[in-house]
């Protein structure tokens, strides 16, 4: 079976209060598609993984003419790809080299509150930090971005964000495209508007219903084209935006096989011609270009705007078959007599609040014990008639999606997630369990929406080893 359809429902597709920017095809030359370098770790051993992740200021050259000041980790924009083996030991030194305070949040990463990096962990300027656990999850595409409260948005507008990778030996032994640069690719898609001078404005463009800029950007490339030089290539697609929703597909409305969510792989592949991503989320595709000879062109598109070109060039046949069985699900049972979280996310631009209240960093919100699996029932309150889709993030957590109002799951939301869109008036329901106690933050990912107070916190409480979390206060950073 091949899906045709978006699935999300239709007359909520761009709502957005302050005015939706659409895109528009660049009006410049087609540039080579920037692939993040792979980080280097300082050392790596049997059993441990080291690297460090500086974020720093600097220009970039994504415009003909004048360079643009961007921020990133180790590099001026966006950043390098950071790879995780899963049973390794992590120690991260997180470094801010940037004028003001950051946090490094580990998105869909399974650690523990101090580690994940939401806003009560900052590293101030010119300070660092080392950050220490094992990888123990799926093989996923995951990213790091900046989580201070409440400028999130603003220091992910400028380039604080970075894709990634954690591998596992089951994810290893199946035949998939993982030749990384040549047919394993990510694609962090963005929107920007470039002002006077190819710059950013972020408080010019501010929208409290989320940013946004009619140039779409992936990888930091302004129309990029791509040379596929083998006939199958995995892309690890990351809705990197702050506030858009991409529609893909491809020319010739091109099949492609989905194989992972947010989390992990999808228990089975799932065949589309057309794919939403909101805000946060990622899927990994693999596309066959068997049907093209060198020379062809195909185009991916957001909408009706062209976002890449893909250039055909000679490669080898590859009868590879992805298998139908990926991943098994493996959810602890739900224990009965828990009660449901229940989470309505309401509003639209300043009047977004969860629960009716808006976000206060000294307030726990709710609870749930270390390893107890709970349900959590997400509802948006937003009317069908011009109310807007809201993605809905969880930190410290992958969970398991069981409905969307009392019907199945989307067929590629089999696998783990972190985050979830949620139509106007449609309640998804949830299984959630913790693996590490902290605080953590939900929230809808957009981005100015979670900054303007749609967000809350969990305290997860381990009872052999109950500990007390420090919270921060907005005063006191
Ligand atoms: Cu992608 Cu609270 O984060
Ligand atoms: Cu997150
Ligand atoms: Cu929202």
């Amino acid at each position: 079976k091949v899906y045709k359809d978006y699935f999300y429902y239709e007359p909520a597709f761009n709502t957005h209060d302050g005015g939706y920017v659409p895109l528009e095809e660049p009006n410049i030359p087609q540039q080579k598609l920037k692939i993040p370098e792979p980080l280097k770790p300082d050392k790596e051993t049997d059993t441990d993984m080291y690297y460090t992740v500086i974020s720093e200021a600097g220009e970039s050259q994504i415009m003909p003419g004048i360079k643009t000041k961007t921020w990133g980790y180790n590099q001026p924009l966006l950043g390098k790809t950071i790879i995780f083996k899963r049973s390794k030991n992590i120690h991260v030194t997180v470094k801010n080299e940037l004028p003001e305070l950051t946090t490094y949040h580990w998105h869909g990463l399974n650690v523990s509150g101090d580690i994940d990096g939401g806003c009560h962990t900052p590293v101030y300027p010119g300070e660092s930090k080392v950050l220490n656990f094992k990888c123990d999850q799926p093989a996923a595409t995951l990213w790091l971005h900046a989580h201070p409260c409440p400028s999130t948005a603003e220091q992910v507008w400028h380039g604080l964000a970075t894709a990634v990778v954690v591998k596992d030996e089951h994810e290893a032994s199946l035949p998939l495209p993982r030749n990384y640069g040549v047919d394993d690719i990510p694609l962090i898609l963005q929107d920007r508007r470039f002002h006077e001078d190819n710059q950013w404005d972020y408080h010019k463009d501010y929208d409290p219903d989320g940013v946004q800029g009619p140039t779409a950007m992936i990888n930091g490339t302004v129309n990029p084209y791509f040379d596929v030089t083998t006939q199958k290539v995995r892309f690890r697609i990351l809705d990197g935006a702050n506030r858009r929703e991409w529609r893909l597909h491809f020319s010739d409305d091109l099949e492609f096989t989905q194989i992972t969510g947010d989390g992990s792989l999808l228990t089975h592949p799932v065949k589309f011609t057309h794919l939403m991503l909101t805000c946060a989320e990622r899927a990994e595709i693999v596309v066959d270009f068997s049907n093209y000879k060198p020379g062809d062109e195909v185009i991916l598109y957001s909408d009706d705007v062209p976002i890449v070109h893909f250039r055909i060039h000679e490669f080898a046949k590859d009868d590879s078959k992805i298998p139908n069985d990926l991943f098994k699900m493996n959810a602890p049972e739900v224990t009965p007599d828990t009660p449901t979280h229940k989470i309505v996310m309401s509003g639209m631009d300043e009047e977004v609040a969860i629960n009716d209240k808006k976000f206060n960093m000294q307030r726990i919100d709710t609870k749930q014990t270390l390893g107890s699996c709970e349900i959590w029932e997400v509802t948006n309150s937003n009317d069908c008639d011009g109310g807007m889709i809201h993605p809905y993030h969880m930190h410290g957590c992958l969970f398991q999606v069981l409905s969307r109002d009392g019907k199945e799951p989307y067929p590629n939301e089999t696998g783990l997630k972190d985050t979830i869109a949620v139509d106007p008036n449609e309640t998804v329901k949830l299984k959630v369990w913790f693996d590490h106690p902290g605080v953590f933050m939900y929230h809808c990912h957009i981005i100015e929406h979670e900054d303007g107070g749609m967000m809350a916190q969990i305290e997860v409480q381990d009872p052999k080893n109950p500990q007390k979390f420090n919270l921060m206060d907005m005063d006191t950073l």
